[in-house]
C-alpha cells in the first residue's frame, strides 16, 4: 500500500502548534491513517502533576476509536521543528494495538516497521493464554472509594 507521506507529516506538524508543552517545552504533533486512508491526529498534552503528561500518540489513539476508524497503517510523529521523532516505548505498546507490528512509521530515511522497533512485545494473546481465574474473597473485592454509594 502506498502512502502520501508528505500529506501525513504535514498533518502532523499542523497539531504539533495546538501541543500543551509549557514544561518540556517540546510539542508533538502525531497524525494517523487507517486502510481506508482517514486520518486522525493528536498532540501532546502536559500538566503540572509532571507524570499525568499525555503523549500526542495518546490523543491520536483516543482520535482513532472516537472516530471510528480501522487499525492504523501509517502514522508519523513529529517535533515542533517538524523532524520526525520515534515513539516512547509507552507509545510503541499502545500503537501495537492500535495498529499492529505491520504499522508503518515515517522517518527520515524512510518508512520503519512498528514491530521493528517493538520486538517481543507483550500482545492480548498472552492474556488469553496466562491469564488464570482468581477465586475472589472478600478481601480481594474492590475496595469501597468512599463515595456517595459506598
Ligand atoms: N512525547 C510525545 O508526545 N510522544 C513521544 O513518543 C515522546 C515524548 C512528549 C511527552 C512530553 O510532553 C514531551 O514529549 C517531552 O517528553
Amino acid at each position: 500500500m502506498d502512502f502520501d507521506w508528505a500529506s501525513l507529516r504535514a498533518a502532523a506538524i499542523a497539531v504539533a502548534v495546538r501541543a500543551h508543552a509549557p514544561y518540556s517545552s517540546l510539542r508533538v504533533g502525531a497524525a494517523g491513517q487507517d486502510a481506508a486512508g482517514t486520518v486522525v491526529t493528536g498532540c501532546n498534552v502536559e500538566n503540572a502533576s509532571y507524570g499525568l503528561t499525555l503523549c500526542a500518540e495518546c490523543g491520536l489513539v483516543s482520535a482513532q476509536h472516537a472516530a471510528g476508524l480501522g487499525p492504523l497503517v501509517a502514522v508519523s510523529v513529529v517535533a515542533g521543528d517538524g523532524a520526525p521523532i520515534v515513539p516512547c516505548g509507552r507509545c510503541r505498546q499502545l500503537l501495537l494495538e492500535a495498529g499492529g507490528p505491520g504499522l508503518l512509521l515515517d522517518a527520515d530515511g524512510g518508512p520503519v516497521r512498528l514491530g521493528d522497533l517493538l520486538p517481543g512485545a507483550f500482545t492480548p494473546d498472552e492474556l488469553a493464554a496466562r491469564s488464570e481465574v482468581v477465586a475472589s474473597s472478600p478481601r480481594a473485592s474492590t475496595p469501597s472509594t468512599g463515595g456517595p454509594h459506598a
